[in-house]
């Protein structure tokens, strides 16, 4: 029995991950929490008190962890201050296999946090599997919930084209790596590049109303997401990666969805037709 700890279990991917650990037999999963109560309830599994930028939590946390699902939160981006100290914890505490959500494209960006995560681990001698996933469909349902309930989705993307990949799918990913142990990284997107025109049609298609996409810009955009949110890094965040849409950055589609699962990913409109009720 290999025991997984799995960071992030609350959040979009590491519910699913937590939820396939269950059907396998010869994995056993404790859900790491800020609050393990809430989570207990929530998914129904062990769980434990986590907080990466709380070491006192950590001795707990990693005791008889044999492999790791690693989600760096998104509020973290100082990684060598908020998340290295907890990933020198698990080392020590005899942690073999990590399985990190990074991002597409942190094989060549060196910027953002996830590639200064992945360069860690890789030095640190550990058996390692980066999940590079592109955008979430999930961000639909959740970031977008409202205004796509309100008939509109106003993101400064133009004609750009997004690979979206479901959360479902690259929690179904960790999953067979860590029954697996299977190393190496995986760029996982869905099945298909779209723009926000067509996930707008597809959308509107399973909703009873219409949605349109806006494309407001860049100023505009930062403004009005700004009196949503209330968090500059946030819509800094937000608007950074509309801009590389916008540029055609985030269009590359792989097959190594398919390939891992032996079938094709899930598309947006079957997400759009499983989250319906997100929107009504
Ligand atoms: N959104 C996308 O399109 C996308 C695409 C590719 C990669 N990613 C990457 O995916 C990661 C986020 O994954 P997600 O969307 O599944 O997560 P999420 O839904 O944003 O949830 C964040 C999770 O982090 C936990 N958390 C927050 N602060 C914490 C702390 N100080 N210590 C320990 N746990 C903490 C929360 O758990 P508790 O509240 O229970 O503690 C929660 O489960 C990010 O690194 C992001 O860059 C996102």
């Amino acid at each position: 029995m290999t025991h997984v700890l799995v960071t992030g279990a609350t959040g979009t991917v590491g519910r699913h991950v937590v939820d396939g650990i269950r059907d396998v037999p010869d994995l056993a999963v404790t859900a790491a929490s800020r609050d393990p109560v809430r989570a207990r309830d929530r998914l129904d599994c062990a769980t434990v008190p986590f907080d990466f930028t709380e070491p006192a939590t950590y001795r707990d946390a990693f005791a008889g962890v044999e492999a790791l699902f690693l989600v760096r939160p998104p509020a973290l981006s100082r990684v060598r201050r908020d998340v290295v100290p907890a990933l020198a914890a698990a080392v020590g505490a005899g942690v073999e296999h990590v399985v990190f959500l990074s991002v597409i494209g942190a094989d060549t960006n060196p910027f953002v946090p996830h590639a200064r995560i992945e360069s860690w681990l890789a030095d640190a001698g550990l058996e390692t599997t980066f999940l590079r996933a592109s955008f979430f469909m999930q961000n639909l349902s959740t970031t977008h919930r409202e205004e796509i309930r309100n008939g509109r989705l106003a993101v400064p993307a133009g004609n750009g084209k997004t690979s979206f990949v479901d959360a479902r799918d690259v929690a179904a990913v960790a999953v067979r790596t860590l029954r697996t142990r299977t190393t190496g990284a995986y760029d996982l997107t869905g099945p298909e590049a779209l723009d926000y025109d067509a996930v707008c049609r597809h959308l509107s298609a399973v909703l009873d109303h219409d949605v349109a996409y806006t494309d407001p810009s860049l100023p505009r955009f930062l403004v009005s997401r700004y009196r949503l949110e209330g968090d500059l890094a946030k819509v800094g965040v937000m608007a950074a990666i509309y801009t590389t849409t916008r540029l055609g950055l985030v269009d590359r589609v792989t097959d190594d969805v398919h390939t891992v699962l032996d079938r094709p990913p899930i598309d947006v409109r079957t997400f759009a037709r499983d989250n319906r009720s997100a929107w009504l």
